[in-house]
């Protein structure tokens, strides 16, 4: 093991989360670092300081295997997004049915699709294709499944969106969507079915009634018995992996829709074209930056969709205000009847209050109709309170 590696226990990590309690911090900014943001501003430094925590251990906690990080960002994500990508795939369809023929010209005008084929909707007819982008996507664990929601096989109007994972720093999202493009199986099981990390499975022939039958997902291979690996039934952090042979675990369960897509792509090695098409299409863009926006300028009211998620609950303690520039870039991004999806804390400049945020829109001109917002949905791992809200451009 990498001499540099140092673990960040368990109760290191629950003695940071405590110490950013105790002294007024959101969890989130925490989770955040430890999910690899190293803020370098005065303010957040002397905050940091104040909770007792150094960069050092932030270092630590970050210098985790890339396969750690992954794994970690896709078991937080699977019960994070759950709201979400039904919203989505509605819409996609609803957009399709409207802007068909719009597809059509840009599909012809864009040569460097032709590899998009190998999605799955591509047994039903040539599919078409319309820009989609992730605002702050991070580690893009929830670009990717954006994305592999919009390949839908069974959808009838087969139109998919070809998504633009954006951040301000993407260093890491490149890196995730590399480690998932070279990833290979975890091992393949007696159904001769591969199973990759986090991969939903079931337990089969056990003797022990309570896990046979059981739905979980496999994280790691058990360092210290070969042929056997550590399994998690839910996403508690403070849930420990329990491991069980290889025998006993298949590939199976409930998967989630683009889970399910995903897999299927895996299967069929269609997934490396799946990763590396995200990767060609990463751009910088810092919301707080108007220069950088014009990174994503070829795409002016072309988009489908834009997408913004937990960015306030990373920077809303220093910029409140960042859902209006995610606002102000949307409403330049998207093609009449497309669709801002914002999904975050509720408690940064009025963020989830929708009249507020509808005189916003009105007064900028930014063209904006409310199509849905949720009541306040409290984020069981922060205990913060959160709002998905649905911008329709008109
Ligand atoms: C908590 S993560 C959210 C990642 C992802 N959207 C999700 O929901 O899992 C916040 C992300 O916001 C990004 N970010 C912070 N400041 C930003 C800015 N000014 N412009 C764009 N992205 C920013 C960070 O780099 C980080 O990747």
């Amino acid at each position: 093991m990498d001499e540099r590696y140092h673990r960040c226990t368990p109760e290191k990590e629950k003695e940071l989360t405590a110490l950013c309690l105790e002294k007024g911090i959101p969890p989130d900014t925490i989770r955040t670092l430890i999910d690899g943001e190293k803020e370098k501003d005065r303010k957040f430094e002397l905050k940091m300081a104040a909770a007792g925590f150094t960069y050092d251990d932030i270092d630590r906690i970050n210098s985790r295997p890339t396969k750690e990080k992954v794994h970690e960002e896709k078991i937080r994500f699977r019960f994070d997004y759950g709201p979400v990508l039904p919203l989505l795939q509605e819409r996609i369809d609803t957009f399709a049915e409207l802007h068909r023929h719009d597809a059509d010209k840009h599909d012809e005008d864009e040569d460097d699709e032709d590899d998009e084929d190998a999605s799955p909707s591509s047994v039903l007819s040539k599919p078409i294709f319309f820009p989609a982008v992730d605002i702050a996507a991070g580690s893009s664990v929830g670009t990717v499944a954006l994305a592999a929601t919009s390949l839908n096989p069974t959808a009838t109007n087969n139109t998919n969106l070809c998504w633009y994972p954006t951040d301000n720093d993407v260093e890491r999202t490149e890196e995730i969507l590399r480690y998932q493009l070279e990833e290979s199986p975890l091992f393949v099981d007696d159904d001769d079915q591969p199973v990759f990390g986090c991969n939903p499975i079931e337990l089969r022939g056990l003797k022990t009634a309570k896990y046979n039958g059981k739905i979980g997902y496999v994280v790691c291979p058990d360092p210290k018995n070969t042929g056997r690996y550590g399994i998690k039934f839910s996403n508690d952090p403070n849930e420990s992996n329990i491991s069980f042979k290889k025998e006993n675990i298949f590939h199976g369960g409930c998967p989630s829709l683009h889970e399910a897509i995903l897999y299927d792509l895996q299967k069929k090695n269609k997934a490396k074209d799946f990763f590396q098409n995200l990767i060609n299409r990463i751009r910088v863009v810092d919301i707080k930056d108007r220069n950088t926006w014009s990174n994503v300028e070829e795409l002016h009211d072309k988009c489908a969709f834009v997408t913004c998620t937990n960015l306030l609950t990373a920077i809303g303690y220093r910029d409140p205000t960042a859902w209006q520039d995610t606002m102000q870039l949307a409403s330049k991004l998207l093609h009449v009847d497309g669709y801002l999806l914002q999904y975050d804390a509720v408690d940064y400049a009025d963020f989830g209050n929708t009249s507020i945020m509808e005189e916003y829109a009105r007064t900028e001109s930014l063209g904006f109709e409310l199509d849905f917002t949720t009541s306040a949905l409290l984020h069981e791992n922060t205990g913060r309170m959160r709002n998905i809200i649905i911008w329709k451009k008109i």
